[in-house]
């Protein structure tokens, strides 16, 4: 038995998303910018998608762009907005410290061309405050992006009320929202928000393809140069198969989100009141109330959450230490580092993420098999005399 316990990583297709990229791959081969017949049928394909995304986040299908998938989506969102504010002599960004690397990195490149920008704290609930935005947000501010849920704890972070603040103050806000669209119900107009970007294989649909969500009327420069695909917004020949894929999940995802996030929520508190009744010296990380329904992130004292990881991917369970840009190293997660955390609790906390596919079954499995794994490696620790960490 192979348990895939890593949902935030990525997801395995639904079988709908599998059919709809295959069909689209065999009969859907047309250039949907082509006038003929094959291209206009290709075109329906998108616009089908356009329309089942706008759906699953409760926007207009005008306003939905096609792009290859969560990173470029949030460096759309960023550098489009900070080009198009430039001429406004708004200069200031505002992002969180628990942000995935596709939004730090690219607010990180804007601060070495010029740009200031301010990185909002968390607390050790994981939840970034309201009133810490308020306290740095200027008329300069040209920007604020806050993720709707963190990929590692999955705290949902209070994106209306942050929303309302930056448009008191006329910067324009953006969501990323690749850890919420499909697990919890998103609407981007309660959000408040003007972009918003998502991933389709976050929610079991094919990797490479993803979206921009642009409030109509938002400036906004495309980065990306070339013809007027996507209504000028976004160029490039559209990847047909990967974006009806996309269409096919979202719309499994709205039809089945209510249903679907009870069932996965009841299961994580299972696996996770399991675990931490099992197993002495556990500690789930973030705020437990406001999460997606199948996060939990638990750590573990007085063990390497590598050599756990390691020694549960030989049991056929597959977790992670967080965000898979730091799986295969020793680094410590940045969201755990800015939560306050020490050192330790950073390298010895693990991620389960529950999706589609995971059973009852399942998390007794993982339940059984933890303590035991847990306990060998304290052992083990202990014998060779490393420090005993708590
Ligand atoms: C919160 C968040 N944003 C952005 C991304 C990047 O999305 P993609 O893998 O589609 O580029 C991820 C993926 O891990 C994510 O979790």
């Amino acid at each position: 038995m192979r348990i895939y316990f890593d949902y935030n990583a990525t997801t395995p297709l639904a079988p709908d998303a599998i059919d709809a990229v295959t069909a689209a791959t065999r009969d859907l081969f047309g250039n949907a910018s082509s006038v003929h017949t094959f291209g206009q049928q290709a075109k329906a394909a998108l616009d089908h998608a356009r329309s089942s995304i706008a759906a699953l986040i409760g926007g207009d299908p005008l306003e939905v762009v096609f792009t290859g998938g969560g990173t470029e989506s949030d460096n759309f969102a960023i550098r489009g907005a900070a080009e198009a504010l430039e001429p406004t002599k708004r200069r200031h960004l505002i992002t969180t410290a628990i942000e995935h690397e596709a939004v730090l990195n690219t607010v990180k490149a804007l601060a070495r061309r010029g740009w200031t920008t301010t990185i909002l704290p968390v607390d050790q609930s994981g939840i970034v405050s309201p009133d810490r935005l308020r306290e740095v947000i200027t008329h300069d501010t040209a920007l604020v992006s806050v993720m709707h849920a963190n990929n590692e704890i999955g705290t949902i972070q209070p994106i209306a009320e942050m929303a309302a603040i930056a448009r008191e103050y006329g910067a324009l806000m953006h969501s990323d929202g690749v850890q919420s669209a499909g697990k919890i119900g998103v609407d981007v107009r309660s959000l408040g928000v003007d972009l918003f970007s998502i991933s389709a294989h976050k929610f079991n649909g094919p990797k490479g393809a993803g979206a921009l969500w642009i409030r109509r009327g938002t400036r906004l420069q495309a980065i990306q140069t070339g013809g007027k695909h996507e209504r000028n917004r976004r160029a490039g020949t559209e990847n047909v198969p990967a974006i009806a894929g996309m269409g096919a999940a979202a719309r499994l995802a709205v039809a089945k989100l209510d249903r679907e996030s009870a069932r996965v929520a009841a299961l994580r508190d299972r696996l996770e009141s399991g675990i931490v009744a099992a197993v002495p010296g556990t500690a789930v990380n973030g705020a437990r109330d406001r999460r997606v329904p199948n996060t939990t992130n638990i750590s573990f004292d007085r063990v390497e959450a590598e050599s756990l990881l390691i020694a549960l991917d030989l049991e056929g369970i597959a977790v992670s230490t967080g965000s898979a840009c730091s799986s295969g190293t020793l680094e410590p997660s940045h969201v755990l580092r800015a939560m306050g955390f020490q050192a330790h609790r950073t390298q010895n906390s693990l991620r389960f993420s529950l999706g589609m596919f995971s059973t009852d079954e399942e998390v007794e499995r993982v339940i059984a098999v933890v303590p035991g794994l847990v306990a060998k490696l304290r052992g083990l620790t202990e014998r060779s005399g490393k420090a005993g960490r708590s």
